[in-house]
């Protein structure tokens, strides 16, 4: 994770939406469009691979409760927090969701990311978490990024969670199936939010038709590390509260760790030893982890400055982690890195040293973005 691989100067040929050649002095084509770089930096449009940007309503009043010293948990468990994002998204319409993502999706792209995978799991019903899934479908066919939609069946509960948890199992999880075949499921094991017992019985079942990614350490270490293994999870994410022994078996697994360092910025200055991760020869992705309540920002150049700072994470560390790993928890092999017959997806910075990108903190580098080939931004 800690090569880049740098072209000190070069010349990226795009061809429609791939990249067709890279090297020092390519001969130019007739007729092409030629955007002089002037020395800046180009890189792979980030991959954003944890977000929850599909909500309604805001958090504004519950964020200064947390000011006063009121924990997240205890905001849950008193029927707000994370179920006050359920109560406005199921009074939202699919073309209100859409058009509250639509707007999110801009400002990411904006600060460079290309490919964004959104979560459901604001529903807690069958119905309106197919809603959420289909506003996110749809939001995805207006923007000239790549959406990736991801299942969150256990995000959270209504009533008691084992009878919550066999309703999911038996109806969520087909009827999710039935309209999205390929989607991958993801839970929140955490207490107050799904257990141990719920995520493997839920992840057991999923498993057989669908990639499965899991929180997992967040707030409290519950044990789901080796069950996520176990499971052959594409990734785990948050880890904040993860033992350096569950670090070190991820670190021997071909699972991911997605850090989320946004998450502790805004709630609560914990972060996940990611260096030590990868010290100990694991593979680690960054996301922003956008939403309401945790982390309401949109910015991977944000999650990257937090990385470096909190994490561990050298810049070439977080990098790679915001860019071609975060792909590969997406399951996508064609973007990530800048080589022939990748997808085109490039971002020239406003600096011309990529340690800029990891120094600079709050502003927007990104100059330009390419997406599939096209200029977007
Ligand atoms: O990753 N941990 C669970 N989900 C989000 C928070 C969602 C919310 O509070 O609305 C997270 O931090």
């Amino acid at each position: 994770m800690a090569e880049l691989g740098v072209l000190p100067v070069g010349d990226v040929l795009v061809s429609e939406e791939k990249i067709t050649a890279v090297g020092p002095k390519l001969e130019v084509p007739v007729d092409i469009e030629v955007i002089e770089a002037q020395g800046r930096v180009l890189l792979p449009g980030f991959v954003d691979c944890h977000t929850h940007a599909c909500w309604a309503g805001d958090r504004l009043n519950e964020w200064e409760q947390k000011l006063r010293g009121v924990p997240y948990a205890e905001i849950l468990k008193s029927g707000g927090g994370l179920l006050s994002t359920v109560r406005a998204v199921r009074e939202a319409t699919k073309k209100q969701l859409a058009a509250h993502l639509k707007t999110r999706l801009d400002a990411m792209l904006r600060s460079g990311s290309t490919t964004v995978e959104i979560k459901s799991g604001y529903g807690l019903e069958s119905e309106a978490e197919l809603k959420m899934l289909r506003a996110i479908v749809r939001a995805g066919h207006e923007w000239p990024g790549t959406i990736v939609p991801t299942a969150l069946l256990g995000h959270a509960f209504e009533g008691v969670l084992d009878e919550y948890a066999r309703m999911v199992v038996k109806e969520m999880l087909p009827a999710v199936s039935k309209e999205f075949p390929d989607i991958t499921v993801d839970a929140f094991c955490e207490d107050g939010a799904w257990s141990l017992e719920a995520c493997v019985r839920l992840f057991e079942k999923a498993q057989k038709h669908h990639p499965i990614r899991v929180h997992a350490d967040q707030f409290t270490s519950l044990g789901m590390v080796p069950e996520a293994i176990r499971l052959h999870a594409r990734s785990i994410d948050h880890l904040e509260a993860s033992t350096k022994a569950d670090l070190l078996l991820l670190a021997q697994s071909r699972t991911c760790g997605v850090i989320l360092p946004c998450t502790g910025f805004h709630t609560d200055g914990r972060y996940a030893r990611a260096g030590f991760l990868v010290d100990a020869g694991g593979a680690v992705a960054l996301a922003t982890n956008c939403n309401p309540g945790t982390s309401p920002t949109h910015s991977m150049p944000l999650a990257i400055a937090l990385a470096v700072r909190f994490c561990g994470l050298s810049p070439a560390e977080a990098i790679v982690a915001a860019t071609v790993n975060a792909a590969a928890v997406l399951g996508l092999t064609d973007r990530g890195t800048i080589e022939a017959g990748q997808r085109a997806d490039l971002l020239l910075l406003g600096h011309k040293d990529e340690r800029q990108l990891a120094y600079e903190l709050g502003g927007n580098p990104v100059d330009l973005v390419i997406a599939g080939g096209n200029v977007v931004r």
